[in-house]
């Protein structure tokens, strides 16, 4: 069921105190590896099938620009899709990226690869974010991008290659200047300080490219044609976030939330999760597709605070709105630092995450790049009415809140929670969560 049926535009959502959560639940597939299996279908020889996309709008925005860019994107049933790549062109018209900053970087550096003019554009909330970031290092490659913030122009062809240092540990970053260096002739090399994500190399090397990867510095090697491949997406741990926590801070509950990705470079909310000392354990460790997944167990537990270092960031930096309302049930402080890049993702993630708490009777703030969060040790007063800001992880997270908080928790716009996790209601409802 898509969520986008279920409510209108800003519809208003309120997440109520519930009896214990019970149940065994599949998240969504990933979003960062649905994006790339797009788009790398869409450049590789030959076909490429895909099991267990998300269905999301970030996503469905990329399926449709590489079609427009050329390949042969074709949905053949839930979950299912089937893209056959080719050379890309110039299309017709700009290429909407909606809400999505990983479509619109990810495409940007790989249309960059080819002798074509594309215009990026996106949503309100997308057109105010950074993309400098990237169309710094595609102009050091040879790329003339036009504009710094979306609507952006990409002329592209003829790059060189670039050594860059990922100062900002970016993933995004790090992939356009991979895709973009396919297509590049000379040695490009991303050098992380601090590891990010590394899902762009692990499908780059399913799809037949060279990629080393020495003391966090990533190379592309002599082979980069990409060959069609099967990719079977495992469930997105940035969803699996949300009913995770949902059970831990719920008294009483017993949660299963199987088949979710176990990548160490996505983990640091589990890590930070089992230090405060909640109860998740790890079942069925396998590998698939190329990267490791686990059935998760979650029982409600008593959350003690946390002090999370800058250097765990880049491996649960889509977690902090989740774990903000994890830290206020926890007793005591929590201080989590390195947090600049939370202000510019959908929202001023930071700014939200705090106003959220104040408006259910929790104390945070913010010193510099560090999120403060005086914990109850028990059930926070709720009650609040929350601004999402459009922003589909704080909505989904201050609607947990309000499955444990003393009065009912109103989020004023849920309608982007379909970016991410289209089956967020009936997922949350199938477990025993009141939200209505
Ligand atoms: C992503 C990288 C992260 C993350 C985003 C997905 C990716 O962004 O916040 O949701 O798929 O590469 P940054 O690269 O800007 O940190």
């Amino acid at each position: 069921m898509n969520v986008a049926a279920e409510l209108k535009p800003e519809a208003t959502l309120v997440g109520s105190p519930s009896g214990a959560l019970t149940g065994v639940v599949d998240v969504p597939g990933d979003k960062s590896i649905s994006h790339r299996a797009l788009i790398l279908g869409g450049m590789a020889n030959g076909e490429t099938r895909i099991s267990g996309l998300l269905e999301g709008d970030d996503v469905l925005h990329t399926a449709k620009a590489v079609r427009a860019l050329g390949a042969d994107v074709e949905r053949i049933g839930t979950g299912e899709w089937r893209v056959r790549g080719a050379d890309w062109k110039s299309p017709d018209a700009p290429v909407d990226c909606g809400n999505s900053g990983t479509g619109a970087r990810l495409l940007m550096g790989a249309a960059a690869g080819f002798p074509i003019e594309v215009t990026f554009t996106g949503d309100a909330s997308l057109s105010g974010r950074p993309m400098e970031r990237v169309l710094g290092p595609l102009r050091a490659m040879g790329a003339r991008p036009e504009g710094s913030t979306l609507p952006v122009t990409i002329r592209g062809g003829g790059l060189h290659g670039i050594s860059f240092v990922n100062e900002k540990a970016s993933a995004q970053v790090k992939s356009a200047i991979l895709l973009a260096g396919l297509r590049a002739d000379g040695d490009v090399e991303v050098v992380e300080p601090a590891l990010s994500r590394d899902h762009s190399e692990n499908m780059l090397r399913a799809f037949g490219c060279d990629v080393d990867t020495v003391d966090g510095t990533v190379r592309l090697g002599e082979r980069r044609t990409l060959i069609g491949t099967d990719v079977i997406v495992p469930g997105d741990p940035s969803s699996a976030a949300f009913p995770i926590v949902a059970a831990l801070v719920v008294p009483g509950s017993e949660v299963t939330v199987r088949n979710v990705m176990v990548n160490p470079l996505r983990t640091g909310l589990l890590t930070t999760l089992l230090e405060m000392g909640g109860d998740i354990s790890f079942a069925n460790e396998r590998d698939e597709g190329g990267e490791k997944v686990a059935d998760l167990t979650v029982q409600a537990s008593v959350l003690r605070a946390v002090e999370v270092p800058a250097s765990r960031a880049p491996s649960m930096i889509d977690e902090y709105p989740i774990l903000g309302v994890a830290a206020a049930f926890a007793g005591g402080r929590s201080v989590m630092h390195g947090l600049s890049e939370l202000r510019v993702k959908e929202s001023d993630r930071l700014a939200a995450i705090i106003a959220g708490l104040r408006a259910c009777g929790v104390d945070a703030r913010d010193e510099g790049d560090s999120l403060i969060v005086e914990g109850l040790g028990g059930r926070p007063p709720g009650g609040g009415s929350v601004q999402a800001h459009h922003d589909h992880r704080i909505a989904m997270s201050f609607l947990v809140m309000g499955l444990a908080a003393r009065e009912p928790v109103t989020v004023d716009s849920a309608d982007m929670i379909a970016t991410s996790f289209p089956d967020f209601m009936p997922l949350m409802r199938s477990l025993g969560a009141q939200i209505a």
